[in-house]
């Protein structure tokens, strides 16, 4: 499977702009601000019917216009595949499969796949819990779709009981019977959503320890430690023994809402202890896992991101990181640097084909008529 041409009406800063690709590397050159990253979130949505940056679907329309459209056409074991995105401001995105449109968004997630490494990812590390929730959650849901839906019951539970915890206390009383409605349906709902994360996790660890070392170092020891407080004690326990403590909190204190992911290098946490290169070759890592988690589970390889890559990592790692990428392994790669000559020494260096596209050429034709 690989993006054959993407056609771009009114998305960010392109009027009108189309690409065709070969099954292989692509690379998108030109100066800052120039519209590289849009190309890749362009890809984005057509694979999660979002962009990557900015999950407002209105502001992606290029400014003084009214709509946007993506188009893309996906090789699919020699059969063609026409994808359609369409916004337009006030009304509901739509997503088109070979012209048929979607009832559901989530029908079309997990179909083209991809994965995106960007500057951004350094978030992962530097944000709060709630991102790499977010992140964990995303990767499951492509591949099981039930998990999404498992997730959104939870979170309406979840507020039912907290709005129930607010009532009581406003009130002044505490009713244990109409608590145990909305703790047994949590309980059910979360112990799923554990499961599935541990076995998430399991899976990924080592692998996304093989590419720490390949692109990192074999001397340091990085880990992503799963903390969740259903690890230690079963959610029914732990919602009897923080009922007053929830009481008075007015929100529900313990449950799989306040599980996070902590990533740690040499036993210590990366995010305070590890260098630039090394929280980048970190991310990297996970990204790198999780395409090949997704690629198990989707039994496809999805479309790789490559965003900036090679901002931050020293010569050794970018070669390495290349050589990876354009072996066998990953499938369709697009990648944009704001330097020419650096990306076509780094892949001819290592004798890979590649595709060229120099932004600031194309605009030029552009204005020429
Ligand atoms: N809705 C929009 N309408 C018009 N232009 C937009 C819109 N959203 C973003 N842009 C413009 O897109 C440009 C950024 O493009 P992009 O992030 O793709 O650049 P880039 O080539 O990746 O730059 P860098 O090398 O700095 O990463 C900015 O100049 C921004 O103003
Ligand atoms: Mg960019």
């Amino acid at each position: 499977m690989y993006l054959k041409q993407i056609s771009l009406i009114n998305f960010k800063n392109y009027d009108e702009v189309s690409f065709e690709f070969s099954k292989g590397i692509s690379c998108f050159v030109g100066y800052n601000g120039i519209g590289k990253t849009n190309i890749l979130d362009a890809v984005h949505y057509l694979s999660m019917c979002k962009s990557y940056l900015n999950p407002i679907d209105k502001q992606n329309i290029r400014f003084g216009e009214r709509f946007f459209v993506i188009q893309g056409t996906w090789d699919l074991e020699e059969k063609e595949v026409d994808i359609y995105c369409g916004v337009k401001a006030g009304e509901k995105k739509i997503f088109k499969r070979n012209k048929t449109t979607y009832e559901k968004l989530a029908d079309h997630i997990g179909q083209f796949p991809s994965v995106m490494i960007s500057p951004y990812d350094r978030d992962l590390i530097s944000e709060g819990s709630e991102l790499r929730r977010k992140w964990v959650d995303g990767i499951i849901s492509q591949y099981n779709h039930a998990y999404l839906d498992i997730l959104m019951r939870y979170n309406k539970v979840l507020d039912q009981r907290n709005m129930l915890l607010k009532k009581f206390y406003e009130n002044g009383f505490f009713e244990r019977e109409s608590m145990e409605v909305w703790d047994e349906q949590l309980v059910h709902y979360g112990n799923q959503i554990h499961k599935e994360r541990l076995a998430f996790l399991e899976d990924f660890i080592p692998t996304f320890q093989y590419y720490y070392t390949y692109i990192g170092k074999d001397s340091e020891n990085v880990q992503v430690e799963y903390r969740s407080q259903l690890n230690e004690e079963t959610f029914e326990k732990l919602l009897e023994l923080n009922q007053r403590k929830d009481a008075f909190a007015t929100h529900t204190t313990s449950g799989i809402h306040k599980d996070d992911f902590v990533f740690t290098i040499n036993e210590l946490p990366i995010k305070k202890f590890g260098s630039q290169g090394q929280q980048k070759s970190f991310v990297i890592a996970l990204r790198l896992a999780q395409f090949d988690w997704l690629t198990k589970k989707l039994n496809q390889k999805p479309i790789l991101l490559l965003d900036d890559i090679f901002d931050k990592l020293d010569n050794q790692r970018v070669t390495k990181l290349m050589h990876l990428v354009s072996d066998n392994v990953f499938g369709q790669v697009l990648v944009t640097d704001t330097d020419k000559n650096r990306v076509e020494s780094i892949f001819n260096s290592i004798e890979a084909d590649f595709q060229l596209f120099d932004l600031e050429t194309i605009k030029v034709n552009e204005t020429n008529g």
